[in-house]
């Protein structure tokens, strides 16, 4: 087996596990199982006028190299070009794209930095798997360094129309650049069908019957593969809730409460202002609600310095407040907003003892807290999933309450349709559920990924 070595712009803590979903958790779950090395930045912002050489630090079987930035990368390249640019824009907000020449400059001598540092922990036969939309230019920076290794890409956010992607400057040099990789993979058939579309309108490329994109002197792997998690390592986190979230479960059973659960990045992305209202909602149009159920919503803070981020923290918390000085009893509180991280086993328990999770994001690549949230629950007595049919999850976790999230009263009422399911059909739901995240969990996206890179094997040819 060739050595992997997987580069993306965080690398995780894998000593410490501290999130729920996201990148970190996938590719953590994925490495952890094959080992090889892990590349990204240290998190860091330094002085320095020569690149330093990359951290090498040994975790288990994973060497993970690592490098800083300077303030100016973490300005332009960081908080510019990936997320003031790329992320609205994959995310279909050209509302909150701010593209500057600066952020750009910026985000090719940072992807330029990164090929530096990964030049010098290459072997030959190695396979390399870059991650995430900071670092779509990297292939093209490798081999103009010589790298003759095969290279792959997986996104992790969704990827636009054409329509959509266009309306940036540089567009067409974004996706030649994504054009330079081997293989090319995506969340969900929606967001591959997003590029075939742009290489067809644009640039005039062929797509053959099992997806290659023809170039004329070479062909390019496009594929859909769903991100997973490991789902025997969260239902033993689950099942083993330690003492405060014990007490915490007992406390409710006593007062006959259930709870609605979302943990999310707070991120606009995630729609979290119409989850709270939709919850509001849910209490006006069945006052019979009152009292028997809260919310807990949990958000990570992230990339606070970005105004967009600012303003939606503002909102939240104004209406988490408006909310409970609307609803609240002496001894209920219906929103319980909590502005930070809990680790990812006490997380685990938390899904488990809630009765719904509210998982609403306005857009999302795959969302893995909807996975995690069917992982935790106990087969006999399951809580309900209501899903975002704008998550890429839902392409595949039909056994959810499917919900339009920019309609409130939608959530509304399919929030009081999970509170109210009966439980036969709680257990049908889940179990289809269950068997789905089982099918695509972190070993098969890793090993269908590792099929089209390392064999050039597609779903179509396999
Ligand atoms: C999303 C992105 C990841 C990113 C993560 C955390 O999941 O797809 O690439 O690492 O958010 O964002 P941050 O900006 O804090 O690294």
């Amino acid at each position: 087996m060739n050595r992997l070595v997987v580069v993306s712009n965080r690398v995780a803590d894998l000593k410490r596990s501290t999130q729920a979903g996201g990148l970190a958790v996938g590719l953590a779950d994925s490495l952890r199982s094959r080992g090889g090395v892990w590349m990204g930045w240290d998190g860091q912002t330094l002085k320095y006028e020569e690149e330093p050489e990359p951290r090498i630090q040994r975790i288990g079987d994973v060497t993970q190299a690592t490098i800083p930035l300077t303030e100016q990368d973490y300005v332009e390249y960081y908080l510019g070009f990936a997320n003031r640019v790329l992320w609205p824009l994959f995310h279909y907000r050209l509302d909150l794209v701010e593209y500057k020449t600066a952020f750009l400059e910026g985000y090719r001598r940072v992807n330029a930095k990164f090929a530096n540092a990964l030049t010098s922990v290459l072997q030959p036969d190695d396979v390399i798997w870059i991650h995430d939309y900071h670092l779509i230019p990297l292939a093209a920076e490798l081999r103009q360094r010589g790298c003759q290794q095969r290279i792959g890409f997986f996104l992790h956010i969704p990827f636009p129309p054409p329509e959509i992607l266009a309306a940036v400057p540089r567009h067409r040099w974004l996706v030649e650049s994504l054009l330079e990789f081997d293989v090319v993979g995506f969340q969900t058939n929606t967001d591959l069908g997003n590029l075939h579309h742009y290489v067809e309108d644009h640039l005039g490329c062929e797509i053959k019957s099992d997806g290659r994109i023809d170039l004329g002197t070479r062909e390019v792997i496009g594929g859909c593969f769903p991100i997973g998690i490991d789902v025997d390592s969260f239902v033993g986190m689950a099942e083993q809730p330690n003492e405060e979230v014990q007490i915490e479960m007992k406390r409710r059973e006593i007062l006959g409460r259930r709870q609605v659960i979302g943990v999310d990045r707070l991120d606009y992305t995630k729609g979290l202002p119409d989850r709270l209202r939709a919850f509001a909602r849910l209490l006006e149009l069945y006052p019979e609600m009152r009292k028997s159920v809260a919310l807990m919503q949990i958000a990570t803070p992230t990339r606070e310095e970005l105004e967009a981020y600012i303003d939606i923290r503002k909102e939240l918390e104004a209406l988490s407040g408006e909310i409970n000085g609307r609803f609240a009893d002496f001894n209920w509180t219906p929103v319980r907003y909590i502005h930070g991280t809990v680790p990812r086993d006490a997380l685990a328990a938390l899904f488990r003892a809630s009765q719904v999770g509210f998982v609403t994001p306005l857009r999302d690549g795959m969302n893995l807290v909807a996975k995690e949230y069917v992982a935790a629950q106990a087969m006999d007595d399951p809580g309900v999933l209501v899903l975002s049919k704008f998550a890429g999850a839902a392409e595949d976790m039909r056994e959810a309450l499917i919900v339009n999230p920019y309609d409130v009263d939608d959530m509304a009422r399919n929030l009081c349709r999970a509170l109210t399911m009966p439980l036969a059909e709680r257990q049908d739901r889940q179990k289809a559920l269950m068997e789905r995240i089982r099918e695509h969990d972190s070993a098969y996206w890793l090993s269908t990924f590792m099929a089209a890179l390392e064999d050039g094997k597609t779903k179509e040819t396999a």
